[in-house]
């Protein structure tokens, strides 16, 4: 059987051939995903993909395990990383220990991430020194939109880039694997990707970050409105309103099912 990749494999790839990820959250897609993928990320975004969630914020620790779960099984090679939600690591270290924990146990993923920089470090340390590692998320992180007031793009004021700096050396030096930096101009993540040794992988980050990672489902072009930073590499979305247009087209036809679908 294929080892899956590790969160040391990862970390030893800062600098070298770019690290390719994307998000899954479901059997089948992480299949195809976990062919072409170093790491695959349950994101927590699936609470706006999945569930039609206005925010991330919603998303519950069982949401998260029971599509871990999923992904996990449906992939042999990949790391799967599987996002904490929003609540369920801030409090204190025990209590992201021990949710993060539950996650690692009952999914059998290979690493967590959550959100944060300088606030998480002390919490980074303590669950890699406990046997979970841990990717960070800086920049723009989600599960603060309530306290950001929107999903802005971040460093375009150069006097914030000390701070974006500091977030990510701080969860790097406290252990880290590996860091996802969201939403921020290029020259900041060139910045932090030249001062960490641990590797970036952006999301609307530039290309000078050691890999890249979106949400499958935005790639594929099932976002109707997907982010300026988003390269929509499929049109899922067309090719499945045809399918459903064709099928029921037949349907009140009476032409499916045909002579191939019968059992005579
Ligand atoms: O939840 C998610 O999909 C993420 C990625 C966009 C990095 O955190
Ligand atoms: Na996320």
């Amino acid at each position: 059987p294929i080892r899956r990749t590790t969160a040391p494999q990862i970390t030893r790839r800062k600098g070298g051939d770019p690290i390719v990820s994307l998000t899954s959250y479901h059997a089948h897609t992480a299949a195809i995903v976990d062919q072409y993928a170093d790491f695959i990320l349950v994101g927590d975004s699936l609470g706006m993909v999945m569930h039609g969630m206005e925010s991330t914020v919603g998303v519950s620790l069982e949401l998260m395990i029971m599509h871990g779960k999923a992904v996990v099984r449906g992939t042999k090679k990949a790391l799967v990383v599987v996002d904490m939600p929003f609540g369920t690591y801030e409090e204190s270290p025990s209590e992201a220990f021990r949710n993060a924990a539950r996650v690692m146990k009952e999914t059998q993923c290979g690493a967590v991430k959550l959100e944060g920089g300088v606030r998480m470090a002390e919490t980074v340390h303590f669950l890699t020194e406990r046997g979970i590692p841990v990717m960070a998320h800086t920049g723009l992180t989600p599960q603060s939109v309530n306290v950001m007031g929107g999903f802005r793009t971040q460093g375009r004021d150069e006097d914030t880039w000390a701070m974006h700096e500091a977030d990510a050396r701080a969860v790097s030096d406290a252990g880290a694997f590996g860091i996802v930096l969201e939403g921020m101009v290029e020259p900041l993540a060139a910045r932090i990707t030249s001062q960490i040794p641990i590797p970036t992988i952006g999301i609307g980050a530039s290309p000078q970050c050691d890999g890249q990672i979106l949400v499958l489902e935005d790639m594929l072009g099932l976002n109707p409105t997907p982010p300026k930073f988003v390269k929509v590499y499929g049109n899922l979305g067309g090719q499945i309103e045809a399918a459903v247009k064709a099928y029921a087209e037949e349907v009140k036809a009476r032409s499916f099912p045909g002579e191939d679908q019968v059992y005579r």
